[in-house]
């Protein structure tokens, strides 16, 4: 599988394809990572998938630091898919960002202050910023967004709505472990007792859910809050029940509106994300 580092190399070779699929990643592969790789070579002729943890997305440098880094295991583990369309762009901060790792602040019509936005200061300008150097550079047909990332999906087309992208981004369904776990490259940073009570994240959105049906979104919230400070070992950062298209909190349910129960949960340091749709 060819690997490429810099960007003039990757154009050159991209200039003969008809079809470019694109699927943006930060490398540690997993098999989430896999199924949008799949759906990408189902719709394309070429599929660039891109191996780049970008500073300017982290507001938080040991994260960033302890990101997990192993280029030679992602690659062979894209190589299992048996594809010949594949190719791998893994460049440098330096190809990327010059000396200049700065990122750009972006009007995403107020998603941007939502959720993640709201715990994780700057995070979107980072992913804007990036994924916008990665769509010039790779000038794909198609891009592929998992929902796991709901908010950075919904953002990620905002962009391409705004900066009129010729682009068309599709949503990939979350991709889950045996036991419910939202597959996410944070997961084998966790101890063995945090990752037996992780599931509990999927279970309680799954209960969310049901009870959604008859309850009102602020008693379902209540209950979900009361759920975490019974488990020590999971520290909840928020819970919301939010309209998909502009993913603020519901105050009254609405005929016709698609909502969301998104929520974040500390496992020690680890910080896991998931979402259910309702
Ligand atoms: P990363 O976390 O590596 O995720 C890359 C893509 O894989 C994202 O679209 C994410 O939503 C998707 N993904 C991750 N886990 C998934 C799962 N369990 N099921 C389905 N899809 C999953 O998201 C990023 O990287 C970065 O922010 C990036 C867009 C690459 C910009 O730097």
């Amino acid at each position: 599988m060819k690997v490429f580092h810099n960007i003039t190399a990757l154009q050159a070779f991209l200039n003969a394809s008809t079809s470019v699929g694109f699927v943006p990643t930060m490398g540690s592969l997993h098999q989430g990572h896999l199924s949008l790789i799949k759906n990408a070579i189902a719709q394309n002729d070429t599929v660039v998938v891109s191996i780049y943890v970008n500073p300017t997305q982290f507001d938080n440098s040991a994260d960033l630091e302890k990101y997990p880094r192993d280029l030679t295991q992602d690659v062979a583990l894209i190589e299992t898919l048996g594809s010949n369309k594949i190719v791998v762009f893994a460049p440098s901060t330096q190809e990327i960002y010059n000396t200049n790792i700065t990122s750009k602040p972006y009007n995403f019509d107020g998603l941007e202050h939502q959720m993640e936005g709201k715990f994780r200061a700057g995070h979107f300008d980072g992913v804007g910023t990036i994924v916008k150097k990665l769509f010039d550079i790779v000038k794909p047909q198609k891009a592929y967004f998992g929902e796991k990332d709901f908010q950075q999906l919904q953002i990620i087309k905002k962009l391409v709505e705004k900066e009129q992208l010729n682009i068309k981004i599709i949503p990939c369904s979350i991709f889950r472990e045996n036991d419910g776990l939202a597959m996410s490259s944070r997961n084998q940073r966790l101890t063995k007792v945090h990752r037996e009570v992780a599931p509990f994240i999927y279970k309680t959105l799954q209960e969310a859910k049901k009870q959604f049906g008859t309850k009102s979104a602020t008693k379902v919230t209540t209950w979900v809050y009361q759920q975490f400070e019974s488990n020590p070992l999971l520290d909840l950062e928020y819970f919301t029940i939010a309209n998909e298209a502009n993913l603020k909190t519901v105050v009254r349910k609405q005929k016709n509106a698609k909502y969301r129960a998104f929520i974040a949960v500390f496992a020690e340091e680890i910080r896991l994300i998931d979402n259910i749709e309702l």
